[in-house]
């Protein structure tokens, strides 16, 4: 069911236009500002190119990787995105049963427009008819102005198996979003009074409203620690020194991430800052990243630098809108097929065996 010329990410979001509404094409795709952030994303893997080695065998290669106690088919997962049913009518259940049916980890999101039970329901449902595990499901959170309501919704996320809770912490003042479809919401949050993340209408006053004043701090991130067994990652940080003081703070994991260039404009890649991180963390929690990766090389340069995986974000709405849960598997498959010959073209056995040698600045 998959039309013979989408051979890429980029063949998918070319077709997804005409798949969608000009208003949710331009809310998924846009970055904020002058976009200088969401160019910096792909410019970032850009100006990076591959250095292999010659005449190196193959027999046991393999892009398997561990993540926080379980073991994943490849170094990557699937981004949180709100509201995947703008994209498509069965919005995350699809893009789950493609996880599922690929071996790979998703993210949730707070803003899900489907149940976040209904979500981890549909992947043990295709996981069983497919006779396999399920694939890892992390809950993302957003946190509410009631720390009562962040628990509840850690709470659902732990009754109903997500294995991780990723907390973002770069959105709390995001500029205005779309107006929603008939049908599609913000479902698990049904209920709750005004969420923190409701958008401050572009050129009004910030300070001193709700909004700003509901803004989370360290003590937040403490608070969340204490009250969750489940590994926590922290997700939406780019410096070294915010990252040192988030593991002190216990996080189990750090997604770098300027939220794919739509939040604060002028912010560099989280390719760029992963050095700065790393030097500050020392190895002591993995360390992932997105924004920008559509193509296997790009995860090579990703794990060459230091990450233990990627997140996927904007082509799961691609291929979403393009062909539903089919996409998606496909979507996942390209990515995975296109690591794999790099891996071998390149020389290299597994993820693990990566490092900055693998890489030179390109001249552009
Ligand atoms: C996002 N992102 C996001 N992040 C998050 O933590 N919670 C969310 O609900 C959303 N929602 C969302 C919607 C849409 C339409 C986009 C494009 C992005 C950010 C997302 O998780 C990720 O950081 C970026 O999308 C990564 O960049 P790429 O892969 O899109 O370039």
């Amino acid at each position: 069911s998959i039309p013979e010329d989408l051979r890429t990410l980029a063949d998918y979001e070319a077709r997804a236009k005409a798949h969608l509404t000009a208003e949710a094409w331009l809310h998924i795709q846009q970055g904020s500002g002058r976009e200088i952030t969401l160019r910096q994303n792909r410019g970032a893997f850009d100006r990076l190119g591959l250095l292999p080695r010659a005449l190196v065998k193959l027999k046991g290669a393999s892009t398997a990787t561990d993540l926080l106690g379980r073991r994943h088919a490849a170094p990557l997962l699937l981004a949180p995105l709100a509201y995947q049913r703008i994209a498509h009518s069965e919005g995350e259940l699809a893009c789950v049963r493609a996880a599922t049916a690929l071996d790979t980890g998703m993210i949730v999101s707070t803003l899900a427009s489907i149940s976040l039970e209904e979500v981890a329901a549909a992947a043990r449902s295709m996981a069983a008819e497919l006779g396999k595990a399920t694939a890892p499901l992390w809950f993302q959170l957003y946190l509410q102005p009631e720390r009562e309501h962040s628990l509840q919704l850690v709470r659902r996320a732990e009754a109903a198996g997500y294995e991780a809770i990723v907390l973002t912490i770069d959105a709390a003042l995001k500029p205005t979003g779309m107006t929603l479809p008939k049908g599609v919401s913000a479902v698990n949050l049904a209920g709750l009074p005004q969420a923190r993340h409701t958008a401050a209408p572009g050129g009004q006053v910030l300070f001193g409203t709700p909004l700003a004043d509901a803004a989370p701090g360290w003590d937040d991130l403490a608070w969340l620690r204490r009250n969750t067994r489940l590994p926590l990652l922290l997700k939406g940080l780019l410096l070294g020194a915010d990252a040192a003081r988030a593991v002190d703070e216990g996080v189990d994991g750090i997604i770098l991430s300027n939220h794919g260039g739509r939040v604060l404009d002028g912010l560099p890649s989280a390719l760029d800052m992963l050095p700065d991180v790393i030097d500050a963390t020392r190895g002591e929690v993995p360390l992932l990243l997105d924004g920008g990766v559509r193509q296997g090389t790009d995860i090579i340069k990703a794990l060459a630098l230091g990450a233990q995986a990627v997140l996927v974000g904007r082509p799961q709405m691609h291929a979403l809108a393009v062909a539903g849960l089919p996409g998606v598997a496909h979507m996942l498959q390209i990515l995975r097929a296109e690591l794999e010959a790099a891996l071998g073209q390149l020389g290299c056995r597994t993820p693990g065996g990566l490092s900055p040698d693998w890489l030179i600045a390109l001249n552009r």
